[in-house]
């Protein structure tokens, strides 16, 4: 069952709003009608949304007084009403976990985790007040099974699936629904975020991994996509089912590759499993 046209025009706040799956979502919900504030780390990158007629405003995921100061604002323009929030804005730090230092694994997770969490209890007195509200989580397969060289992202993404979930149980008769999005490779500026972070955080020359960071790093600058990539228009769909749903699901698997992994998961012993990821991972490596 879906909602009626003047539900559709509920305001939604959406992260991460500068490219890829967030903005793609920005612009597919207000095509839909929905009021969308689409936020972004940067404030350079507002003019361009707002050119789009998306109402666009500052929020960095990192800085509590960005989180709080982006609040104040959406609520002053919506008389306080808001439908929903999506999750979306996060980055991917690449680096073999014993090459991860404790300020690395912190920033990885003061964006993907904790800036998201303290967003998301911002608003949840919000959606209480209504009786009613969605929360949507931009998670990934890489919040149900690991890859390697990607230490930090997988434990922020299974942390928001527990985060998630657990909180799902806690609202359980609040009128609050919480989705976890799970998309594969998605085309975005994922990588080149990613390639960043990896020469911003990781020292490759005196790793033990030094040999896979060259093919590593070979990967995120390559312009060709993994197999079954999407466009990040792809999750569009899942998004608007969490919306318009009266009994979204919990879990939304996008792209072949997350639905595949789910159900090895499910099927595979451990090793069997980790052989399997092992081949993936090693699939994705350009020739040595
Ligand atoms: N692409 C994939 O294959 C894939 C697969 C599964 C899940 N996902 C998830 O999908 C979501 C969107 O990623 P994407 O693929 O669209 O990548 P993207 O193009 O790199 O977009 C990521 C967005 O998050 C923003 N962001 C990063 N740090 C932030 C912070 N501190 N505060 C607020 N926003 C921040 C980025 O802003 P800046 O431009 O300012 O850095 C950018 O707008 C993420 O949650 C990601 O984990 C992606």
């Amino acid at each position: 069952m879906t909602l009626t046209p003047t539900d559709a025009s509920r305001a939604v706040l959406i992260t991460g709003c500068s490219s890829g799956i967030g903005r793609a979502i920005a612009i597919g919900l207000q095509q839909r009608g929905y009021r969308v504030f689409a936020s972004v780390r940067q404030a350079q990158d507002i003019p361009e949304l707002k050119s789009l007629g998306l109402d666009s405003l500052q929020l960095d995921l990192a800085d509590s007084g960005s989180i709080n100061s982006a609040v104040d604002q959406v609520l002053a323009q919506t008389q306080g009403q808001l439908y929903a929030l999506v999750n979306n804005g996060a980055y991917g730090q690449p680096g073999a976990v014993e090459d991860l230092s404790r300020d690395t694994l912190r920033s990885q997770f003061e964006t993907n985790l904790f800036g998201t969490h303290e967003l998301t209890n911002r608003l949840i007195p919000t959606f209480r007040a209504a009786n009613n509200g969605r929360i949507i989580q931009i998670s990934s397969l890489l919040g149900y099974v690991c890859l390697p060289y990607r230490g930090a992202y997988n434990a922020s993404k299974y942390a928001l699936e527990a985060l998630s979930d657990t909180l799902r149980l806690e609202l359980h008769s609040s009128g609050i629904k919480i989705s976890l999005i799970e998309p594969g490779p998605i085309r975005s500026r994922f990588r080149a975020n990613a390639y960043a972070a990896y020469q911003r955080h990781i020292d490759a020359e005196n790793s033990p991994h030094r040999a896979l960071y060259t093919q590593l790093a070979h990967r995120l600058l390559a312009e060709k996509s993994a197999s079954f990539t999407l466009p990040a228009e792809a999750v569009l769909a899942p998004v608007l089912h969490a919306l318009e749903n009266k009994r979204p699901r919990i879990r939304y698997r996008v792209t072949f590759p997350a639905h595949l992994l789910a159900t090895l998961k499910r099927l595979l012993p451990d090793r069997w499993l980790d052989y399997a990821l092992k081949q993936i991972s090693e699939k994705e490596q350009p020739p040595k």
